[in-house]
């Protein structure tokens, strides 16, 4: 079980993702998670970090301000958390072994779900739709989540402004929208006022589905705000909901319009004498058959298998024990440390890249930081198989996103365009589609953290790495020792 975003600083091993930090807890087993929240105001959210077992697995995790403190912003009347997820009329472990098996894209979902119900817009579904009940003139909290396996979404109240004040557990510099754009593992806290005449509008979200060509599931799910003062209908009968204009599917310029209007509220310490410069391309891959292999097991493009990496390595987790353990018992041939800070070799990313590229080297690398030391990573898309949106997840910390754009990211063009000013403090990054996105942070938290594409089928993949943090010199400064209850593997 892992807390997506919480920062666990030196408690690694209650973070939770399967063979990074622990070992999975086995059926009719316990493990207790230790640690403690600091720092951290907003919506965070709790998943199970194993195979696809959060596809139903999920909950909010919601940090309030302390007792006697209040939000930097007018105290909503009501607060309502939204976990936006996604549904297969099948096993989801089902779908993905099957992918696996077969090389080839796992089944889209069949649903979208506002809290666990999939709205009206679904056969047989709308007696049980979600009721999200306002009074006129309240101004209410809206905590929004993307807890969805595969799918960025974008998120709509019909004829109601939105104004978001938090994102991923950190306030922000509030700003008005009429659309959210979230990818999974994303939370946004908005405002919103019930300033429209008192009727019964749609909360909906669909698929904001960036790559060209592929399939999704094109359906959307739907909750109702429901104005109290609402006239009463007549017997039996309901009024039927507005509903907003979503935007189209492959609308970019909206999603990028929203992700680019993130501002820390104020001047925030971003770190400027870089240590570590790293250039990770983030992408898919396409493997050719293995000679020998059943033409059943190579079902993806043109008869290959899918596959996804950073930097050309494809990442794979041990089994035996957990990269942590490992690390921090020196049992040696679990992971490499020689993750590359730059592609192996360069070249144009987001064009028409040669076919000898596309097969990444499987491999459990992980790269390697002195607590304390300061990193830029630049995340570059690739149009490797297809380009598309990767919202990348980094554990154990928060990081400023300080710029993002389209094509190959160009130092000497793009460092002009770096916010260090006020940018957003995140847990997951949306890497544009064909583009790219430039983070920094700080060590600061010794342990194994896994960074991912939050896209599950990408994870499944490959499209991850782990950073090793060591410890520093005081205790304070060094991974606590790991409970007695840690599961073995
Ligand atoms: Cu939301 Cu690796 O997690």
């Amino acid at each position: 079980m892992h807390r997506h975003g919480v920062r666990q600083m030196r408690t690694g091993w209650a973070d939770g993702p399967e063979f990074v930090t622990q070992c999975p807890i086995r059926p009719g087993g316990s493990y207790t998670y230790r640690f403690t929240i600091q720092g951290q105001e907003g919506t965070l959210w709790w998943h199970a970090h194993s195979s696809w077992l959060r596809a139903t697995v999920y909950g909010a995790l919601i940090i309030r301000p302390k007792e006697g403190d209040s939000y930097p912003f007018q105290k909503p009347k009501r607060e309502t958390a939204l976990l936006l997820g996604e549904w297969w009329n099948a096993n989801p472990i089902d779908v993905v072994r099957q992918a696996t098996r077969t090389g080839a894209a796992p089944n889209v979902s069949d649903a979208y779900t506002i809290n666990g119900q999939p709205g009206d817009l679904y056969n047989c579904s709308s007696k049980d739709t979600l009721i999200v009940p306002v009074d006129s003139g309240e101004t209410n909290l809206l905590r929004v989540v993307n807890s969805g396996l595969n799918q960025q979404l974008f998120f709509k109240v019909a004829n109601h402004k939105l104004t978001v004040v938090g994102a991923d557990a950190s306030y922000v510099k509030p700003f008005t929208t009429s659309v959210l754009m979230l990818g999974p593992g994303q939370t946004t806290d908005v405002l919103i006022t019930a300033d429209q005449p008192p009727t019964r509008y749609y909360i909906a979200a669909r698929a904001y589905a960036s790559a060209q060509g592929a399939p999704f599931d094109n359906t959307t799910t739907t909750a109702i705000l429901e104005y109290k003062s609402a006239p009463c209908p007549a017997k039996g009968a309901k009024i039927k909901p507005v509903m907003p204009t979503m935007p189209a599917f492959n609308d970019t310029a909206t999603a990028t319009a929203f992700t680019t209007s993130f501002r820390s509220p104020r001047q925030v310490p971003v770190p400027t004498n870089i240590d570590h410069n790293l250039f990770f391309t983030v992408g898919l891959g396409l493997n050719n058959c293995p000679p020998g292999a059943s033409r059943s097991t190579c079902q993806g493009p043109n008869g290959t298998r899918f596959t996804a990496s950073m930097n050309n390595a494809s990442f794979v987790l041990p089994s035996n024990f957990s990269l942590l353990q490992a690390h921090q018992q020196g049992i040696p041939g679990v992971f490499t440390t020689d993750f590359p800070a730059n592609p192996p070799v360069q070249f144009d990313y987001t064009g028409n890249v040669s076919r000898s590229l596309w097969q990444p080297i499987r491999g459990t690398k992980l790269y390697t930081l002195k607590y304390g030391e300061t990193v830029q990573l630049v995340l570059q898309g690739t149009s490797i198989f297809t380009a598309e949106n990767h919202p990348i997840h980094l554990h154990g910390y928060d990081f400023y996103i300080i710029a993002e754009g389209f094509g190959n990211f160009n130092p000497s063009r793009d460092t002009t365009k770096f916010n260090l000013v006020d940018p957003p403090l995140r847990n997951t990054a949306s890497v544009p589609v064909g583009g790219w996105a430039v983070i920094r942070f700080v060590a600061d938290n010794p342990g194994v953290w896994l960074l991912h594409c939050h896209l599950d089928v990408h994870i499944t993949w490959g499209l991850a790495m782990a950073f090793l943090v060591e410890n520093g010199v005081s205790e304070l400064q060094t991974l606590e020792a790991p409970p007695a209850d840690l599961p073995v593997c």
